[in-house]
């Protein structure tokens, strides 16, 4: 719950940005427990007339305090590698909630899936499931399997994060995916328990999704009738959140719109919610270093492309506001960093009134924000903070300069 007052300090539930940043320092994450919680039970109430599970996806926000509260609300985890795998646990989320996406799990990850006892592998390719069940007949267990389908639809979302065309890497092409479950049921480590889809991330229409789900639903009535009955269909994530103007769709309007064709149906529903659940609960505050007037006029600030990588991956548009109020004229700034590369740009021409020591939020940040963030020109990675009405949390340290040298070694020979 992000909060402009009315003395143009912005606050985050009852905590003043102002206020965690000289605490704090700069640059910070900060985010809002009752955002994420009511994000979270927003999700799940949509689908209050289904038998389902909501398996947040970890990718886009795996700090332990975010998994831990959701876990405590009873999330699952749609998790992507053995490292997602053990935050989750440290976390305390339970492994029978779990489901393991992702195109190249090593035998290392399986056999520590196996072991944790989640939910389901969603399976990406024919090769996985020859190693999967190989793994599992050694250690003597039966794995339950979903296979993820590429149901080759248009999710019309930004190409980097669009992942349900046959031309992407991922998930199994809907037309071979049908010979595959045979295949896959005759295996003796095998249980073939669910299919899945993810079609792409950031998504602003429901189209796509409907079009997914009846493709999908259309192989499960075909698997039913040939004597391999699921038990899970898993819609995957993707809803999209506002960063600019965007107006995407709510759980309830994906609920209202899949029902009809879920109805009567026996299979459990998980979905894989990730950016909808934490990303405008998210803010990352930063402070102006310097101004530099000009040809452009550029505002650099102690926040940098190792901090929130979006704007220069994918060219996404975050919104930034100063975060208390300043004596100035508002002028138009490209928002740098001090990295030495000229995509470190967060912002370009946006019209703020600054001056050297100005406090800036930048919106929606909440997924794909830290985790994405590196120590490249030897940066410590930022502190988040987590906000619960006027308390505010230190859920990760700032990296203290040996994080950056963690683990390496110095040459002992002369
Ligand atoms: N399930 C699977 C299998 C996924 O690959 C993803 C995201 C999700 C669920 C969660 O999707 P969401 O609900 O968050 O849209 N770094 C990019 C986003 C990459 C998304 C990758 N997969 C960004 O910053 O926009």
């Amino acid at each position: 719950m992000v909060i402009h007052r009315p003395d143009a300090t912005l606050a985050v539930e009852d905590c003043p940005t102002p206020a965690l940043a000289e605490r704090f320092g700069t640059p910070l994450y900060v985010y809002s427990r009752a955002a994420i919680e009511s994000a979270w039970r927003a999700y799940d109430q949509a689908f209050a007339g289904f038998d389902h599970q909501i398996c947040y996806a970890v990718k886009a926000n795996g700090s332990l305090a975010i998994l831990q509260l959701l876990a405590r609300l009873g999330s699952g985890f749609d998790i992507v590698s053995g490292g997602e795998l053990a935050r989750v646990l440290r976390a305390g989320g339970d492994p029978a909630r779990v489901v393991f996406s992702g195109v190249g799990k090593t035998e290392a990850e399986i056999e520590q899936a196996l072991a944790a006892g989640i939910l389901a592998f969603n399976i990406e390719s024919a090769a996985e499931l020859e190693r999967i069940n190989a793994v599992a007949v050694r250690s003597g267990q039966r794995a339950p399997v979903s296979l993820r389908v590429n149901p080759d639809v248009d999710a019309r979302t930004h190409p980097y994060i669009s992942t349900g065309l046959k031309e992407n890497k991922f998930g199994i092409d809907i037309q071979a995916a049908e010979g595959l479950y045979h295949h896959a049921a005759s295996l003796p480590g095998i249980a073939v328990t669910g299919m899945d889809f993810h079609i792409g991330s950031q998504l602003t229409e429901l189209e796509p999704l409907v079009d997914a789900l009846s493709r999908s639903l259309a192989l499960v009535d075909r698997l039913e009738a040939d004597g391999i009955p699921l038990a899970h269909l898993d819609i995957g994530g993707g809803l999209g959140i506002r960063y600019e103007d965007e107006t995407p769709p709510t759980p309830a309007a994906l609920a209202e719109r899949l029902g009809p064709l879920l109805a009567g149906r026996r299979q459990k529903l998980l979905m894989e919610p990730g950016r909808a659940l934490v990303g405008e609960a998210g803010l990352l505050l930063t402070r102006v270093e310097y101004l530099k007037p000009g040809h452009r006029d550029f505002a650099i600030v102690d926040a940098a492309m190792t901090d929130l990588l979006r704007p220069a991956l994918y060219n996404a548009w975050q919104r930034i506001e100063t975060a208390e109020p300043v004596d100035a004229d508002p002028r138009l700034y490209d928002i740098v960093g001090p990295v030495c590369e000229s995509a470190d740009t967060l912002g370009s021409e946006r019209s703020l009134a600054l001056r050297p020591g100005t406090l800036l939020a930048i919106h929606a940040t909440g997924a794909y924000g830290f985790v994405m963030a590196s120590q490249y020109n030897a940066r410590p990675r930022p502190a988040e903070v987590l906000v619960d009405g006027d308390q505010a949390h230190l859920i990760r340290e700032r990296e203290p300069l040996e994080a950056l040298w963690q683990g390496e070694h110095l040459l002992e020979s002369p």
